[in-house]
């Protein structure tokens, strides 16, 4: 077994759930920017991932590992003897607890909404209902919090291989394209560089 399935069952299952909730959280994304360039591209994308995503086994996929990721969080929160933790971990912590409380009131405005009233919740819509409100920057908010925690997870879960270290200059390259990457990168970079001399001092 590889080394980044090693652990307990919690850990395993905290990794696990949020890689489904990252690949989720990513064609979420994607699709909401594939209307930077058509919104007949868009909503077709929308409707190829609500095959899954509106599925039973894709929702009980999707609300499943949301459940649990939290869940697994709040615990190990619970049991640790002490809440002094290193900076990054504590951000994370942060970042990650203020998901649920931003996610709830979309959740309602979007699947709930359609599946109780009939609401229509094509992207086109509710892009053009969030565009410049107060509800609409909370998403933005969202976004860029989901973005940084769970590219933030993903490094220090893949930090120790090689090929990860090796593929981090070509999304420094990369962060160009996106403002939360341009955020996040050259931070994580600054912290790696900072552990990499910690470990170095005799
Ligand atoms: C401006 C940003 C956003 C827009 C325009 C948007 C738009 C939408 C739309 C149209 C839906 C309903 C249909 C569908 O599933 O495609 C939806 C659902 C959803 N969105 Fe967003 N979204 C945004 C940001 C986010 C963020 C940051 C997250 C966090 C992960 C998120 C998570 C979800 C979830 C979990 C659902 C429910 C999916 C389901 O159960 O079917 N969205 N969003």
């Amino acid at each position: 077994m590889s080394d980044l399935w090693r652990g307990t069952t919690a850990t395993r299952l905290r990794i696990a759930s949020g890689l489904v909730l990252f690949i989720y959280a990513l064609l979420h994304f994607l699709n909401i920017g594939l209307g930077l360039f058509s919104t007949e591209l868009m909503h077709a994308a929308q409707d190829w991932r609500q095959v899954v995503t509106r599925s039973i086994p894709g929702t009980i996929l999707i609300y499943g590992a949301f459940t649990i990721h939290l869940s697994m969080v709040l615990g190990r929160l619970a049991l640790r003897g002490t809440l002094r933790m290193p900076f990054w971990e504590a951000a994370q912590t942060v970042l990650g607890l203020m998901i649920p409380v931003l996610l709830i009131a979309h959740l309602v405005h979007t699947r709930t909404a359609h599946e109780l009233f009939d609401v229509n919740d094509e992207m086109g819509y509710i892009s053009l209902l969030l565009y410049n409100t107060l509800d609409g920057w909370k998403q933005c908010a969202l976004l860029v919090l989901v973005w940084a925690h769970g590219c933030t997870g993903l490094h220090f879960w893949l930090r120790g291989k090689p090929w990860w270290r090796r593929s981090l200059p070509p999304l420094r390259a990369l962060r160009r394209l996106s403002p939360p990457l341009h955020w996040w990168l050259p931070d994580r970079s600054a912290a790696d560089r900072r552990e990499f001399s910690h470990s170095r001092k005799p």
